[in-house]
């Protein structure tokens, strides 16, 4: 008989990650040596995951060299890994690149692993050129599709994707997935059981819930910022810390989120660093 830990699903999700082409560093943050401090840290702590998922914004600028690099360092780890693209990322570079990449019958990168009772459903948010990253009609009939099924084989639902679908009432809301209510709808439409949403995109740890469905976001592996909350004007401030990756464990009925750091010293970036983030725009929803 199986014991509990061999029922235990770990999964580890990993997003941000900016690479840039070997040497070459933006803002002081080089985000190459954090990354591989990642692979690390879940090679130390985490062997035994039944999967690692990079959710996106692999790429600073989507060049063939940061997608070289990311390929180089993640060699170092041996668990099973999927690969998701964000708004950094450009679909037809990937491609031209990615030996064996993650892929749908619409040639968009995203797919699912069943394991130990979960379905984990990464959609492809990224749409080549834009920032505010979309579900086409095709991804939300195929995002569709596959909860039927889970639905049907019973299975629990994890869903990654690259944007925040969920507003944090903070400026990158401008910038979250668009049309999030398509998808909602999708989701509430399914019956399906999505026990958990975890995000990338923002920069900020967060947790709380999205039309009903808990939902999580992570900071990543380039720089953090502060909870720039409704109203704020002026600087918001950039950290370069922590870095973090996380890991979630679920038995079905139990469905835990952690942030594991691997970088922590945490500094207030140089403001002038970050032009744009002066008097930021928030989202308009009136
Ligand atoms: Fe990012
Ligand atoms: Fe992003």
């Amino acid at each position: 008989m199986s014991t509990y830990t061999d029922r235990l699903l770990k999964l580890v999700v990993m997003s941000d990650i900016h690479l840039l082409p070997k040497g070459e560093v933006k803002r002081g943050l080089d985000t190459a040596p954090r990354f591989e401090k990642a692979i690390q840290s879940v090679n130390e702590l985490h062997s035994d995951a039944d999967l690692c998922v990079f959710a996106g914004d692999i790429t600073e600028q989507s060049n063939a060299g940061a997608y070289a690099l990311f390929d180089e360092i993640r060699a170092g780890n041996e668990l099973p890994q999927r690969v998701m693209l964000g708004n950094h990322d450009d679909r037809n570079d990937y491609l031209k690149h990615a030996e064996n990449p993650m892929l749908d019958e619409n040639r968009f990168v995203e797919g699912f692993d069943d394991i130990k009772g979960h379905r984990i459903l990464m959609l492809d948010s990224s749409e080549p050129g834009r920032l505010r990253g979309g579900l086409c009609e095709q991804k939300l009939a195929w995002t569709a599709e596959r909860l039927a099924e889970a639905k049907a084989l019973g299975l629990k639902v994890i869903l990654l994707l690259h944007h925040n679908p969920c507003a944090l009432q903070m400026p990158v809301d401008a910038y979250r997935l668009a049309e999030p209510e398509k998808l909602l709808q999708v989701l509430h439409e399914s019956g399906a059981d999505i026990i958990q949403i975890l995000a990338g995109h923002c920069h900020i740890t967060s947790a709380g819930s999205w039309g009903g469905y808990p939902c999580a976001t992570i900071a990543g592996n380039q720089h953090n910022v502060e909870p720039f909350l409704r109203g704020r004007t002026g600087q918001q401030d950039s950290f370069a810390a922590p870095a973090q990756y996380a890991v979630i464990m679920s038995d079905g009925i139990n469905c835990a989120v952690h942030f594991q750091s691997y970088v922590n010293e945490s500094t207030i970036m140089d403001p002038e660093l970050f032009p744009q983030k002066v008097d930021q725009k928030f989202e308009i929803v009136d």
